[in-house]
């Protein structure tokens, strides 16, 4: 029996070809190339085709591409109505779980070994899951969603949907960068989540409603949220010490911190605080970036050691938050981009499929005889 490693830590559970991370030093590379890269020259669309078929498209095949997922953007009333139904109180990441699994309803043929098929569930998940993310955005807020347009690029026309303003371009390409930053990032716990669900050969619009439901934790996609909830609680530079040795402590988690691949600050992060700067130079200032520097420096030498840095988390909120998206969204932007990764996973994983069964350790009791419910003391057996 192979040693037991609570939380699967530093054990392979796959092998792939799509995503690799040196955690030691801080490079992220998709099909080999720098996040980096990408994050400066591609587009999402773009990144998202390398992810899923393993090469950079050519032009021809880039424009097909994105044709094909314009064309698709629209989602059926059927599911829009089933959203007036959700209590405008709800999450937007169950609203979103709840959406995505119901496309399965709609596109119940399942023909894993069709590349057409693949490529058409491929499309519809990319160009419909931010239309369900705007469509609850309006739904909750009693209005009715507004239709995707066509003129405007995938990241301009969702924060079109959901601020019902056409954005500025530089708003739109900063965005765009954070979906590449965000659209893979190799076995974290929703990926698993898919291709543990992929293995069973059920289909995609299962792999990616069980990968939003994971992806909704605290300690996975949720933690952006927290982070600006963290940050305000601390309230101005004065008091990040304070906070900080307080949580130390109290052996509380800083929301944004740590990360189980990465020793060193998140590369991610490190790009995502350029775009935040970015963007406060053209926008205006947020003085919760101060205090989110201070913490920063203020945790390097408190839990730098422990190799605890600023994750793909720590930024991403003050990002979105001056793109005016609002705090409940930025999980579901997160599943928005982690599409990309969950689809090019779940073709992975049809290539070369076993299902998922690991085995366990039992710890609990043996031996035990049942008896008549009447001759029971509480909890009792023989
Ligand atoms: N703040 C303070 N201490 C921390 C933090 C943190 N954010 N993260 C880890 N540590 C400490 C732990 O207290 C522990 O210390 P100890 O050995 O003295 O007890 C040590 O570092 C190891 O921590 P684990 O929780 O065992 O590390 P693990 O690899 O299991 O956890 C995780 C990684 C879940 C991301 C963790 O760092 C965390 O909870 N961070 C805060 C939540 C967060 O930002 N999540 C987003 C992650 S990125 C993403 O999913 C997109």
């Amino acid at each position: 029996m192979p040693a037991f490693r609570p939380g699967l830590e530093g054990v392979p559970a796959t092998q792939s070809a799509i995503c690799d991370i040196d955690g030691r030093n801080g490079v992220l590379t998709y099909r080999g190339y720098p996040v980096e890269q990408l994050a400066n020259h591609s587009s999402f669309l773009e990144t998202t085709y390398l992810l899923i078929w393993g090469e950079l498209p050519t032009g021809e095949q880039l424009r097909r591409f994105e044709y094909e997922v314009q064309m698709h953007r629209r989602v059926s009333f059927r599911i829009r109505d089933m959203m007036k139904c959700f209590p405008a109180d709800g999450h937007p990441m169950d609203a979103l779980q709840s959406s995505a699994a119901s496309l399965g309803l709609f596109y119940s043929r399942r023909a894993l070994d069709d590349p057409q098929y693949i490529e058409e569930a491929v499309v519809r998940l990319i160009a419909k899951i931010p239309t369900m993310v705007a469509a609850f955005q309006l739904i909750r807020k009693g209005q009715d969603p507004i239709q995707p347009r066509d003129d405007l690029s995938y990241s301009a026309n969702f924060l079109y949907m959901i601020t019902e303003r056409v954005p500025d371009p530089m708003a739109a390409r900063i965005f765009d960068a954070c979906l590449i930053l965000h659209a893979e990032h190799s076995l974290n716990a929703s990926t698993f989540s898919a291709r543990v669900t992929a293995s069973t050969l059920t289909d995609p619009y299962a792999v990616v409603a069980s990968a939003v439901g994971t992806l909704a934790g605290p300690l996975h996609g949720g933690a952006n949220e927290d982070v600006l909830t963290m940050l305000d609680q601390i309230g101005s530079e004065d008091r990040v010490e304070a906070y900080l040795e307080r949580a130390v402590a109290e052996k509380q988690k800083i929301m944004g911190f740590g990360h189980r691949e990465y020793r060193v600050k998140d590369p991610r992060a490190v790009i995502l605080q350029e775009l935040a700067e970015e963007l406060f130079d053209r926008f205006g200032h947020d003085h919760m970036y101060d205090v989110a520097r201070r913490l920063e420096k203020a945790a390097e030498s408190r839990l730098g050691a422990k190799g605890i840095y600023p994750n793909v988390d720590f930024y991403s909120g003050l990002v979105y938050r001056k793109l005016g998206i609002p705090r409940d969204l930025f999980t579901p932007i997160f599943a928005i981009a982690r599409v990309a990764g969950w689809l090019a996973h779940w073709k992975e994983q049809l290539g070369a499929n076993r299902i998922y069964r690991p085995t366990q350790i039992y710890t609990g009791a043996s031996g035990k005889t049942w008896l008549p419910i009447d001759t029971r003391s509480s909890g009792a057996g023989a």
